[in-house]
């Protein structure tokens, strides 16, 4: 038998094989060493609602180290390369005129606790600048968005509070509308429409985040809603875990009349990796996010695009993104399809700073603007959970009785005189 040209196949199969090995893993290898440099920063992370769900926020009775039954760890953090991230200050629209301003404190709470836990992992920041000094202090820059309006309850003193807390974002409704927004499942026809997208209140509410210096998100909004904070807002705004509209028609995605105002208005689109809003199903792979990424740079550009994964809020991710560790995977997927190191680099982390930049900027300029202090009326409020302290209200009930005894005594009058 002769062994030569196994031998020399086996060779060939060996070199091909290698080869195979170098170019399969060289994109990899490459979206790593572009993440070194710019670890991802990602809009939106619901590892504060497992802390509460499963712990009740009592963090002595987890080791962010070894829990192992979330898409968020330390160890897959650091795999990850995740450099900045927003953890989101979620409770259910359940709570909404209820206790939903006292358990959001709470999950700020829990945000500012895990920092200082962990201060060798997370860093918890509020500005631009000190992101960029976590990063480079190998910290995971820890941000707070607050999801849902409902948990300011419809209070301009409460999102003031919010802010001096730390929080850097509020999504302007969760899956209910507030007294003065309506959220998305007004486009799915499950809630009725409340105010037409903003009331007036709703936009002073805008302003005054403009104001603060708190970036305004649109995931989770209407439509009419996203295109009234776009017109209102005197800064760029965010969508913090929202994908494409046309390739998954989930009123949860962004439709591309919006993409293009985004565009324009110079905002950001972070893409939510959740399989329901990625494929409009069940099951989903990286490849299909890395089409939200590239549909989304070819209407609103490279500058508009980001990441905003959704970990640990949702209950189905891709194939392939199965938790925090994977972005360099998707980093290498949209490698292959040709994203520069300069678009990545934007994608990762630039735009998001640029619009937090910006966000800054616009609160520095509206410095010699007062505080919003017209409350809400209190009839959109009214509820046994709420007092009317403060507002001068009219008792229309006696009212209306004083003014139906009035016209009794006057029809009394006119007749006596005339008969
Ligand atoms: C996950 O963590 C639990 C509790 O620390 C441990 O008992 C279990 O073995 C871990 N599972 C895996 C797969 O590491
Ligand atoms: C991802 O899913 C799509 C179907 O939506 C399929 O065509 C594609 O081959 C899958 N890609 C990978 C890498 O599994
Ligand atoms: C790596 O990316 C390049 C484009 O930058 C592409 O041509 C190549 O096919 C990719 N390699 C693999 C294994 O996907």
């Amino acid at each position: 038998m002769n062994t030569k040209y196994p031998m020399a196949l086996l060779g060939l199969l060996t070199i091909l094989g290698c080869e195979l090995l170098t170019v399969v893993s060289s994109n990899k290898t490459e979206a790593l060493r572009i993440m070194e440099n710019a670890p991802v920063i990602d809009g939106h992370n619901d590892l504060p609602w497992q802390l509460l769900s499963k712990f009740n926020n009592q963090l002595n009775e987890v080791n962010l180290h070894t829990l192992n039954d979330t898409h968020t760890n330390i160890p897959k953090l650091r795999e990850g390369r995740v450099g900045g991230q927003f953890w989101a200050a979620y409770v259910p629209c359940e709570t909404q005129g209820k206790d939903a301003v006292k358990r959001t404190l709470e999950q700020i709470d829990v945000v500012h606790r895990m920092c200082e836990a962990y201060p060798d992992t997370f860093l918890c920041v509020d500005t631009a600048q000190d992101i960029a000094t976590a990063i480079r202090a190998k910290r995971v820059a820890s941000l707070i968005g607050v999801e849902g309006g409902h948990s300011i309850d419809s209070s301009l003193g409460v999102l003031r509070t919010f802010y001096h807390l730390g929080v850097r974002y509020m999504t302007l409704t969760h899956s209910c509308n507030t007294p003065w927004a309506d959220n998305w499942l007004v486009d799915t026809g499950s809630d009725p429409a409340k105010s037409n997208g903003l009331s007036e209140f709703g936009k002073n509410i805008i302003l005054e985040m403009n104001r603060l210096g708190m970036m305004v998100d649109l995931a989770h909004v209407s439509a009419k809603t996203m295109k009234d904070a776009l017109e209102v807002s005197k800064a760029p705004v965010i969508f913090s875990h929202s994908s494409a509209y046309k390739l998954c028609a989930s009123a949860r995605n962004v439709q591309d009349d919006v993409l293009r105002i985004v565009k324009e208005k110079k905002g950001l689109v972070m893409v939510n990796f959740y399989n329901d809003y990625v494929t409009c199903s069940s099951k989903a792979n990286l490849s299909n996010v890395a089409d939200h990424f590239d549909y989304i740079k070819n209407i609103a550009g490279y500058e508009s695009v980001g990441f905003g994964g959704d970990y640990d809020g949702v209950p189905r991710v891709p194939e392939g993104l199965e938790d925090v560790s994977k972005y360099p995977d998707l980093v290498a997927e949209l490698i292959r399809r040709g994203w520069t190191q300069v678009e990545l680099e934007a994608a990762l982390k630039d735009n998001l700073l640029r619009v937090f930049t910006e966000v800054e900027q616009t609160s520095l300029q509206m410095s010699s603007e007062k505080p919003k202090e017209v409350p809400i009326n209190y009839q959109e409020i009214k509820s046994d959970c709420h007092t009317s302290y403060g507002y001068k209200l009219v008792d229309t009930s006696a009212a209306a009785h004083l003014h139906a005894a009035k016209g009794l005594l006057l029809m009394c009058l006119v007749y006596t005189l005339f008969h």
